[in-house]
């Protein structure tokens, strides 16, 4: 607990430019914890470098992640909101050895991250790829995190740092706090626009497959009218059509309107029409957005003042957590 408050912890890696899968399957719900808890945002920069990056690309999108988390309502003037790029608070790569050395081989091994991205990048496959977990798990119980806010995506690497904290609890009582996963129900998982059988990602080559948060209104239209959808023509959610119930469900998380709404609205149209709301309304949602974004941009001494103040906040309660464990583990304290 930080001032009577449960704490929630989450991160997004600066390695691409977001989606509105990221947006919606997390950035967006980030803002509803800040009134009722202590909440860490971090741009995880060490998890980036698990695969190549350009080093100019790496750096403009690590202030670009600062402003985009400030322009979706994260105010780091709050005192319940830290923003902060994990590469500033030394104590993340520091509990992550330590972390290691109670994680298993056939732990890491099991993720299916891991066996996606080694696949992916089969001529760079690192120890620091497979060892991403364990950097995670310090992210998390470095701050006594009792929520992670993640995609469903994610789900697997915060399980496995509950093993890992227990397993070093029974070994060391009383350590870490238990971090528990929560997860939407819908925008958990935003399909590709070209394939939906996949998720959307940032790191995806065709650029028609993913809307970006900072893509204009006629892009979105535009990538919205291209999706892949199926030979039917009525808009109900229904297995086997992906495509169609991909975008209800992203039209659903920009409108707030249920599956049966959203049915009813469409009803005897077709998905040509459907395909124009879906794009309209995500453009328009991501409008304030991007104003925002902008606007703070603008100022980039001002963004670096926040993210310094938001490392300085971030390191005094991880450098609590990291002394504990220090101690417990023997290390000689001087
Ligand atoms: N692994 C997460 C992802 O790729 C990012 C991440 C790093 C994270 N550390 C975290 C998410 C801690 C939640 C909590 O999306």
């Amino acid at each position: 607990m930080i001032n009577d408050k449960k704490i929630i912890f989450s991160g997004i890696q600066p390695s691409g430019n977001l989606t509105i899968g990221n947006y919606l399957g997390a950035l967006k719900n980030f803002s509803e914890y800040i009134d009722n808890y202590k909440c860490f945002y971090c741009i995880v920069d060490e998890h980036a470098i698990t695969v190549r990056q350009v080093p100019a690309d790496l750096r403009r999108r690590s202030y670009e992640m600062m402003a985009l988390y400030m322009a979706c309502g994260l105010d780091p003037t709050n005192e319940n909101v830290t923003l902060y790029v994990q590469s500033h608070v030394p104590a993340h790569a520091e509990l992550a050895w330590i972390l290691n050395c109670f994680t298993g081989f056939g732990e890491l091994s099991r993720m299916t991250q891991f066996k996606d991205k080694s696949a992916k990048h089969a001529d760079n496959i690192n120890a620091g790829l497979f060892t991403y977990p364990a950097l995670m798990a310090a992210d998390i119980l470095l701050y006594q995190t009792d929520i992670v806010p993640v995609g469903i995506d994610q789900k697997q690497h915060v399980e496995l740092t509950r093993d890992i904290a227990n397993r070093f609890n029974q070994l060391y009582p009383d350590t870490f706090t238990i971090p528990e996963p929560v997860m939407k129900k819908t925008g958990a998982k935003i399909m590709s626009l070209a394939d939906p059988t996949k998720k959307m990602s940032k790191s995806d080559e065709n650029q028609n497959a993913v809307v970006y948060i900072l893509d204009d209104k006629d892009t979105i239209i535009r990538k919205f009218k291209r999706a892949v959808t199926d030979s039917d023509t009525c808009v109900r959610v229904a297995e086997g059509k992906d495509g169609i119930n991909n975008l209800i469900s992203i039209y659903s998380c920009f409108t707030g309107k249920t599956d049966e709404e959203i049915e009813r609205e469409f009803e005897g149209r077709g998905y040509g029409d459907f395909k124009l709301a879906v794009g309209e309304a995500c453009a328009d949602a991501l409008a304030p957005v991007q104003a925002e974004f902008k606007r703070i941009m603008s100022d980039k001494a001002q963004l670096e003042q926040f993210m310094k103040n938001g490392a300085d906040e971030a390191a005094y309660y991880a450098r609590k957590t990291l002394s504990k464990v220090r101690r417990k583990l023997g290390f000689v304290q001087i």
